[in-house]
């Protein structure tokens, strides 16, 4: 039981005590505050009873195709006798299990191997994913963690990353032209934005990879992600070899220089989508798009080889080409079970549906770039 029925309340209680928060204190309660959030909560927001669709809720064939590509990275890595596949954010589980029972099925090699473990925040989240994977947790095959650190401890020499619209579910700061949004409380109760100089660290985030916001633009800054890059190169770095592969929204640098993604944040109800963040704390979701030109140089920094950025669908196309998608109909019995899946294979990889939205950010560390070059996933960018 939390001392606060509403999570405006407890928001207003935390402002009227601390004075006004940044907007990404605000954002992380209004998604994470335990009982209340967005995602804490604990109801549906996933897929056609929720609130919006990610890939994996389109169709297995998202998973089974990334499956495909981690067997490929497996043996790129010189099929080791274990690999960790660690999976930020991991929502109600369904790519986890998509990935673990197309690879029990087609690659036995790669399953034989395969630890899965799946990092996620939201202790109800993380039920979900207890009781969707079970059979796979009973066996040893899948694990459910509350934090990276404490996944890190179990994992061996070889390692992916993977996270599906992790980093844009991470709070961020908002900068206007007059500063940072801090969140107050008028004295009728309602949320108010004031500013404030920005931090020494948000200016140099958008000095260097984000653009100065002009009179009535809004920009995000999106320090959290930085910090997961730098976390995930940490675990990666001293011992072990691997890849990362983080699919998100997103835009680069020169994309906003050229005016583009600017103000990117939305909130999502019942697929509904909306700018304003202040309608309806935990009941929607608040998301902004990546700034996949941050996280390349995070990335970079810390020792990661950036082995390429592209769209869902080159990614989708690269992968499933060689075997004509034929994960996709596996299991179609049926000419019109065939078209459906059809249907739902299209609307992952096209530009009208998710194709074009969705980029994918590769990196590598321990492995060389003409190796990781070679990964069918990325055979766009060659
Ligand atoms: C937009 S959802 C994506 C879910 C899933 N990957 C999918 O594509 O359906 C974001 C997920 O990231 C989780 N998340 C956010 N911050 C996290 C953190 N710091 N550690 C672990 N998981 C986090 C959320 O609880 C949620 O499961």
């Amino acid at each position: 039981m939390t001392e606060f029925s509403t999570l405006r309340e407890r928001i207003t209680d935390v402002i009227r005590r601390e004075g006004p928060i940044p907007f990404s204190r605000y954002m992380e309660m209004c998604l994470y505050e335990p009982g209340l959030g967005f995602y804490a909560r604990e109801r549906e927001v996933f897929g056609k009873a929720g609130d919006f669709y990610t890939s994996s809720d389109v169709h297995a064939v998202y998973g089974r195709l990334l499956c495909r590509q981690f067997d490929e990275m497996w043996r790129v890595l010189g099929e080791p006798e274990t690999i960790d596949l660690v999976e930020l954010g991991p929502g109600r589980g369904l790519f986890a299990l998509d990935v673990l029972d197309w690879a029990a099925k087609k690659f036995s090699g790669f399953a034989a191997a395969l630890r899965y473990r799946l990092v996620e925040t939201s202790e109800y989240l993380r039920k979900r994913q207890a009781e969707r994977l079970s059979h796979h947790v009973a066996v040893g095959r899948a694990s459910i963690h509350a934090s990276l650190a404490n996944a890190e401890e179990k994992c061996g020499a070889a390692l992916i990353v993977f996270g599906n619209e992790f980093f844009d579910a991470l709070p961020v700061e908002v900068v206007t032209a007059k500063g940072q949004v801090y969140v107050d409380v008028d004295a009728s109760g309602r949320f108010v934005e004031v500013t404030r100089a920005e931090t020494p660290e948000i200016a140099e985030f958008i000095d260097r990879y984000g653009v100065r916001p002009e009179e009535d633009q809004r920009v995000e800054v999106a320090l959290a992600g930085q910090s997961w890059v730098r976390e995930i190169a940490a675990l990666l770095k001293p011992m072990r070899r691997g890849f990362c592969v983080f699919v998100d929204y997103g835009y680069t640098r020169n994309e906003q220089l050229a005016g583009r993604h600017l103000d990117t944040l939305m909130t999502y109800r019942q697929h509904e989508a909306s700018p304003d963040p202040y309608a309806a704390p935990g009941e929607q979701d608040i998301t902004a798009h990546v700034n996949f030109t941050a996280l390349r140089a995070a990335a970079e920094q810390s020792g990661m080889h950036h082995a390429g950025l592209l769209t869902q669908s080159q990614l989708l196309l690269g992968i499933g080409e060689k075997t004509q998608f034929g994960d996709a109909l596996d299991e179609c019995r049926l000419p019109q079970e065939r078209a459906k899946v059809l249907l739902q294979l299209k609307h992952l990889v096209t530009p009208a549906g998710m194709g074009e939205i969705f980029h994918a950010m590769i990196l590598s560390h321990g492995v060389a770039p003409e190796a990781a070059l070679n990964l069918s996933g990325l055979s766009f960018t060659r």
